[in-house]
């Protein structure tokens, strides 16, 4: 545990810096280039019919009213980015809860068809919108990759981390997924383990479900707690430990391996499926819905996380754009090495034309360090991850992943002060 220790505390301190952003002096993106790489495109929809007390997403409690409102000005922020000359290949659309609001989300994907020529559509949702006005609906629009949420199949836990009166218990959740199977090209289950009341044998029994099933593809994430939710999941469930973290991953690769290939270090794919981490297939991304990040021609962006402001700035025809900040050389070449290495490999090559042929003068210590740990080995022109580097991959992503909602956390309170 000494090397994942040490990657925790790096990852950490790095983190700090990385995610530093200042409040936006100017509002505005930049302009769609000819010749730019394909895009995605990424909806936030925040809205949660209740909120689970260990995510720490960008997520608010479900209001009709507003969540109309709000698709609306969604749909207002689609429009000005055409104005901007973008065009987008594939769309994502996460929350919250998607599909909270179904005719609206039709509507809004309907748009994005219009306007842009995606050939993929994926869109997260949790086991009780699985129905069949719901499933329609998506299909019809031309969803491609549907997500559900489903965390654990033991009713125990499900009633701990407060999900079972809301999605049902895990015999109701498989019976969904059953009926669901087939319809998209791709069925994802995203699933959580460590957390602090779970046990190897609850694992084991969840792994034996999804093989039992058979869906096309399980994203396992590692439980992450930031700032904002630490007491709470102690509270509630108790002290994360992070020794277990890496037992459970060793049992998670170990049952998946002889029915899923590893399609970045978390997620877990049967063949020809489409990839769940965007940030891994796209170099550039815009963000739009309130809390937002985008990330274009170098300039990371986030959305107001105030649903109210992001919603009146879409209706004076302003983009919401909150903070901004320009990626030196470096902290590209860092972006990609992280991203990459997600997806299991990274081309030296291709990097090397973004820093201008000099990948080792800026990650030097970085590639030396996984080098030598065993987490990282050279293949021709790629570095590759060794099996132990995939778990090393864990722990970097999850961290970031902790940066970034500790990120959110401080723009939710300091660039909208009026509403803590
Ligand atoms: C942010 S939710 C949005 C979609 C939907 N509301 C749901 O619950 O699945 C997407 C996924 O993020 C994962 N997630 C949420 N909070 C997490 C946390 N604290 N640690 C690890 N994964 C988390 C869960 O697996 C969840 O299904
Ligand atoms: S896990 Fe999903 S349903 Fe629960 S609060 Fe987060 S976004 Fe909402």
């Amino acid at each position: 545990m000494l090397i994942e220790n040490f990657i925790t505390c790096f990852a950490r301190k790095k983190n700090s810096t990385y995610l530093q952003f200042s409040p936006a002096t100017s509002l505005s993106i930049p302009i769609s280039k000819e010749d730019h790489a394909p895009l995605l495109l990424y909806l936030h929809v925040p809205f949660c019919e209740e909120l689970c007390p260990y995510c720490s997403f960008n997520r608010v409690v479900f209001k009709e009213a507003l969540a109309r409102e709000y698709f609306a000005a969604l749909r207002k922020e689609i429009n000005l980015y055409k104005k901007q000359g973008y065009n987008f290949q594939s769309l994502y659309v996460g929350g919250g809860t998607p599909t909270i609001l179904i005719d609206e989300l039709g509507h809004t994907l309907k748009l994005i068809k219009e306007l842009y020529g995606v050939a993929e559509i994926s869109v997260e949702t949790n086991p009780n919108h699985l129905n069949e006005k719901n499933i329609k609906v998506l299909k019809n629009v031309g969803v491609n990759r549907l997500s559900v949420g489903v965390q654990s199949f033991d009713d125990d836990l499900l009633k701990a981390i407060e999900r079972y009166h809301k999605y049902g218990s895990g015999q109701d959740i498989v019976a969904r997924l059953r009926h669901t199977q087939g319809v998209f090209d791709t069925l994802n289950v995203d699933m959580i383990f460590n957390f602090p009341m779970q046990t190897i044998a609850m694992l084991e029994k969840d792994l034996s479900t999804i093989i039992e099933l058979g869906v096309d593809q399980a994203t396992y994430y590692p439980l992450m707690v930031s700032a904002s939710t630490q007491n709470a999941i102690k509270k509630k469930l108790g002290q994360v430990d992070y020794k277990q973290e890496k037992t459970f991953y060793k049992k998670i690769t170990q049952m998946l391996s002889p029915h899923y290939q590893a399609s970045t270090a978390w997620c877990f794919s049967k063949n020809n499926t489409m990839i769940d981490e965007y940030v891994v297939n796209f170099e550039e991304y815009a963000g739009l819905g309130s809390g937002s990040f985008g990330y274009l021609d170098g300039c990371v962006y986030a959305n107001t996380f105030d649903i109210q402001e992001y919603i009146n700035r879409l209706n004076n025809g302003i983009l919401p754009i909150a903070a901004k900040k320009d990626f030196s050389i470096k902290e590209r070449a860092r972006y990609d090495f992280l991203m990459k290495l997600f997806g299991l490999k990274l081309d030296l090559k291709q990097l090397g034309k973004k820093t201008k042929g000099s990948v080792y003068y800026y990650l030097w210590p970085e590639i030396l360090f996984f080098l030598i740990a065993g987490g990282l080995k050279k293949r021709g022109k790629e570095l590759v991850l060794t099996k132990r580097g995939q778990y090393y991959w864990v722990v970097m992503m999850r961290e970031f992943f902790i940066g970034v909602n500790n990120f959110r956390d401080f723009c939710r309170f300091n660039l909208n002060p009026k509403k803590n």
